[in-house]
């Protein structure tokens, strides 16, 4: 009888050892704070990050506890120590309840050479940070993950994403998890430092940055103060939605927390960016935007239908190639769609919430999984995306469970300009951009 007992035992085990073994949770980082700036000078630089300001011109975001007489302006050059250039920047700051920001210092500089490492310091105090420009031209890396917090998992996103080698980071919503404890997005800021200050970062908002307080406090107020990102740049009135261009790559940040319906600015400002793009110069488009289209995760099931009933039609007609959300702490990713339906003319649609804040996965998927799902999993990573030439771009996915990046799920994507879609329908985008 316990002989029978060993061996049903052994049986079990032998055949579930292939199966994925899931590492305990990981706990949220205690970065101590107020921070140890390593000086007792109040305008030392903390929480350096840069972000792209238009065409050939980055911005440096910086914080110092000094709010009065720390001044705005970077020093740069191609050669460590020596700075030939220096740009005057502007700064703001902010109170939230009894929290009061320190200086948060914007300074674009510009104009600079394509693919190169730039050194720089900030407020003509502290040590110097190197930063690199993207490329002109294919091929260039977009490194990818949304939802990151401050865990131990987002540890390993980061040391991840760090050792990938890519020219611009896309966050598709969700940074710090700092829920109106405002020093939180001060140890955030602490924590991405290493990688936001040498690429630039590209984010748009999620749920977790709103903040807002009732009649108390305005939404978004710590985010557009700390993460401001191109859109005055690209004509648009909103920091929670822009446009940028990398190396023939047209990359369209969406709100999924502003007004998106038909009239809506949003929309309008949508259709004037569309507009402009010319897919000779970038053959490639991308849209990013917090919460999905296409997820089959029980997680936030159907809570992004408002805004694709509203805006699909629009970027389906501009012939759209990827679409990258997050907010689903899981990852999916989808055959090319619409209108929930396979189209080989429709976008890709990744989720990949996954960075690794304290809520931890989303671990229920629907059953049967839908026809358009193509790869799903409850883990989390980072995502690569790398765009070979005009035509072909790879996709891949790292699982970072347990500390070892592995590369789960991949594929090639050809664009769909090289597939003839964006010609086929450009007489159906020109009279949806036309209309008032
Ligand atoms: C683009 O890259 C793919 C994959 O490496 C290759 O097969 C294709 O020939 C390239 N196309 C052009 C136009 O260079
Ligand atoms: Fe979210």
């Amino acid at each position: 009888m316990e002989l029978k007992l060993v061996l049903i035992l052994t049986l079990i085990s032998a055949t579930v050892t292939a199966e994925y073994i899931r590492p305990q949770p990981r706990k949220t980082l205690h970065i101590p704070w107020p921070l140890d700036s390593n000086s007792k000078s109040q305008s030392y630089p903390h929480q350096v990050h840069i972000s792209l300001a238009g065409d050939k011109h980055m911005r440096i975001t910086w914080i110092t506890d000094d709010k009065h007489n720390s001044p705005s302006f970077v020093q740069y050059g191609i050669l460590p120590g020596k700075y030939d250039s220096i740009a005057e920047g502007e700064s703001t700051s902010y109170n939230y309840l009894l929290y009061s920001s320190g200086k948060i210092h914007h300074t674009v500089i510009g104009p600079l050479e394509d693919n190169t490492v730039y050194f720089y310091r900030c407020g003509g105090q502290g040590h110097e940070f190197q930063l690199k420009t993207p490329p002109a031209q294919f091929p260039s890396t977009f490194a990818v993950a949304g939802d990151l917090g401050q865990t131990g998992w987002t540890e390993s996103t980061l040391d991840h994403i760090d050792r990938c080698k890519y020219d611009v980071y896309l966050l598709p919503g969700d940074l710090s998890y700092a829920d109106c404890m405002q020093h939180l997005w001060d140890t955030f800021g602490k924590l991405v430092e290493p990688l936001a200050s040498t690429r630039p970062w590209m984010v748009t908002e999620g749920n977790h940055v709103e903040e807002s307080m009732l009649s108390l406090m305005d939404g978004f107020v710590s985010y557009n103060s700390r993460w401001k990102m191109p859109f005055e740049e690209s004509g648009s009135t909103s920091n929670l939605y822009y446009s940028f261009e990398v190396a023939g790559v047209h990359v369209i940040m969406l709100g999924s927390y502003a007004d998106y319906d038909v009239y809506s600015e949003q929309y309008r400002w949508l259709k004037e960016d569309l507009s402009k793009v010319d897919r000779k110069k970038t053959p490639w488009l991308l849209v990013l935007f917090h919460v999905p289209w296409y997820n089959s995760n029980k997680a936030h099931q159907g809570a992004g239908d408002d805004m694709m009933a509203a805006m699909e039609p629009l970027l389906y007609a501009a012939g759209v190639d990827l679409v990258i959300a997050g907010h689903v702490h899981a990852y999916e990713r989808s055959k090319r769609a619409y209108n929930g339906r396979l189209d080989p003319c429709g976008p890709v649609h990744i989720t990949i919430g996954d960075g690794g804040n304290r809520e931890g996965l989303a671990h229920r998927f629907i059953n049967p999984q839908p026809k358009w799902s193509e790869f799903r999993e409850a883990s989390f990573g980072h995502g690569e995306l790398r765009i070979v030439n005009s035509t072909h771009a790879f996709w891949s996915w790292h699982r970072n469970d347990d500390d070892q990046s592995v590369q789960a799920d991949d594929i090639w994507i050809t664009s769909l300009v090289s597939s003839g879609c964006v010609n086929q329908k450009s007489h159906e985008l020109r009279s949806m951009l036309m209309k008032p």
